[in-house]
């Protein structure tokens, strides 16, 4: 009845054990200057998400955003969670401007964005609106449409999600063609994250899908979450999934997120620091690659995997 209830393959995450295929080691290359400002060229658009809340979906995107930054990219970080946005708090910002002015009275995001840390760009999302919550696809195609704009600006956008599949999210999940799905090790994380990707195969067959397994014990831990939903989803979906890496559970995020400021900026040495750079260099691998398919031929959306590079001895 479980079975039926949670549909095809799902079940299958709590049973498997591990024995994912032998991951492919990634071919390293540079990320190029991808020319913005007002080289016509559109940005990479990520969509962070995940099916169950509190997966640590937003301390993703606000690390990554400095990461990113910090490499010299120009980035542009979304808060969609409509409603109960909160990426501001963990940047450190107090924006005046948000996402809304966007949807309701058609601003450019580069009119409501508001530079953070390390020069990123943010455009905050609105707190306490109910009606935010609940946006007519129609309404949210504004904003959708924003980001594709800001290619003259921006090389990546990075948007920050609700949890799980209302209509304010998947907006985002069957438009934009890198998609982020952050889980942790607890099966009900992993159930309900292999729900979204479920539906994404399903409404954005050109997405590539990865994975980030957060707040696990051990670089073990968190290849075998992977593996188990890698391989259901090879199964039920025939969709690869791209592994970006693991977090580990580190009580020093917490302290972070309290003081408002992105922990691989505050607590540099931090092993949740060292694993976070590790997911952003994978990332910077995946950006790179995108814009390359964007550019002619290149790798199509479901080329070979994307697996995290080494992370060394820093992030085990
Ligand atoms: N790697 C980690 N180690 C320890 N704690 C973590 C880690 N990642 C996240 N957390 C904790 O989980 C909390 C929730 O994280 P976050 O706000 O990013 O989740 P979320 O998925 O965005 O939640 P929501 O679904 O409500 O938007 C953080 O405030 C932090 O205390
Ligand atoms: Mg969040």
């Amino acid at each position: 009845m479980t079975r039926r209830r949670l549909g095809r393959g799902l079940g299958d995450l709590g049973a498997t054990p591990f024995a994912s295929p032998p991951l492919a080691k990634p071919e390293l290359t540079l990320v190029q200057d991808y020319g913005g400002g007002g080289s016509g060229r559109r940005p990479v658009s990520i969509c962070v998400t995940s099916g169950k809340g509190g997966t640590g979906k937003s301390v993703l995107p606000s690390n990554l955003a400095v990461h990113l930054a910090a490499a010299g990219l120009k980035v542009v970080a979304v808060d969609a969670d409509m409603g109960l946005a909160n990426l501001h708090l963990l940047l450190g910002m107090q924006p005046r401007r948000t996402v809304m002015e966007v949807i309701e009275s058609g601003a450019t995001l580069e009119e409501v964005a508001e530079t953070g840390p390390l020069g990123l760009r943010l455009a905050a999302g609105a707190s306490g609106r109910p009606d935010m919550a609940d946006l007519h696809p129609a309404r949210l195609s504004r904003l959708v449409a924003a980001l594709d704009a800001e290619g003259d600006r921006a090389e990546v956008v990075l948007v920050d999600t609700g949890a799980g599949i209302g209509r304010s999210t998947t907006s985002f999940l069957y438009a934009l063609g890198e998609i982020v799905v952050v889980t942790t090790p607890d099966l009900t994380a992993m159930t309900d994250g292999y729900a979204v990707i479920k539906n994404v195969a399903h409404n954005n067959p050109s997405a590539r899908i990865c994975v980030v397994v957060n707040r696990a014990k051990s670089a073990v831990e968190g290849l075998e979450v992977f593996g188990k939903i890698d391989r259901v989803s090879q199964r039920f979906l025939r969709r690869p999934l791209f592994y970006l890496g693991h977090v580990l559970n580190d009580a020093r995020v917490g302290a972070s997120v309290a003081s408002r400021i992105p922990i691989i900026l505050n607590q540099p040495a931090a092993p949740a620091s060292a694993c976070l750079r590790g997911v952003g260099r994978t990332l910077l691998i995946e950006i790179d690659r995108r814009r390359a398919a964007m550019d002619g031929p290149g790798i199509p959306p479901g080329g070979s995997p994307v697996v995290a590079p080494e992370g060394g001895p820093e992030c085990a």
